[in-house]
């Protein structure tokens, strides 16, 4: 079970002092890179990220919610990210970009929106390295959570166990105490929170919560 927050609704004017109040607890930080032309929201790139990884102490989980991934995707990886997640609806090649983004030495994470099936990243499986389901529509923090896309979630974990590799199958949008054990029962082991994250008294506190709140969850 991997908690990864979301910085998207904390202070981003100060991006490495809000990474290092969960550093102590987070497996990964959760960065939302945003180009207000895949999604109508705007946030930060690729020379912000490259500054921030040499700062912080954990992995940089990127999720790039931008068009034309196969030409930015992999520059994310070369600037140090850990995993590099691009949307399956707004790449050309997604088989291919998977591909760049681990010749660059990160994880690839394929991501698809509530209206997307699976079946779009079916004939991708043995080239990733973690499926993203998205739980809100791509795009701002703080939304509520999608229950309609608990199946998806089931599915997902069918499809990662599929393949004979180990595939993490992560959950973004409304996650927080009262949501986290249902995605964790359907079988997700990644989770994002931004808003339930950065929102608690003790951000890192809120992590550990989550973590055992997902281990509750969890199927045997
Ligand atoms: C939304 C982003 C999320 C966002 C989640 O498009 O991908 O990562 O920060 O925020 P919460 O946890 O508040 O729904
Ligand atoms: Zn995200």
């Amino acid at each position: 079970m991997q908690i990864s927050p979301s910085v998207l609704n904390a202070d981003l004017a100060d991006l490495a002092a809000e990474v290092r109040r969960v550093e102590s607890a987070a497996d990964w930080i959760h960065l939302d890179v945003m180009d207000n032309h895949f999604v109508p929201n705007l946030t930060f790139g690729l020379p912000i990220i490259e500054r921030l990884v040499s700062q912080v102490a954990i992995p940089a989980d990127c999720h790039l919610m931008i068009a034309d991934p196969d030409r930015w995707a992999p520059g994310y990886a070369e600037a140090g990210a850990g995993s590099v997640t691009f949307h399956v609806e707004a790449a050309a090649k997604p088989r291919q970009v998977a591909k760049d983004i681990r010749a660059a030495g990160a994880r690839a994470g394929v991501a698809v929106k509530p209206g997307t099936p699976l079946s779009a990243i079916e004939g991708l499986i043995r080239g990733i390295d973690m499926i993203l389901v998205m739980t809100v529509e791509p795009g701002f923090g703080g939304q509520s959570f999608m229950a309609e896309m608990l199946p998806k979630v089931q599915q997902a974990r069918r499809l990662a166990d599929s393949a004979d590799v180990d595939i993490w199958v992560q959950v973004d949008g409304g996650i927080g105490p009262e949501t986290i054990e249902r995605c964790a029962a359907a079988g997700a082991d990644v989770f994002v929170a931004g808003s339930a994250v950065y929102r608690a008294q003790d951000p890192a506190i809120m992590v550990e919560l989550l973590r055992a709140s997902a281990e509750n969850g969890a199927r045997p």
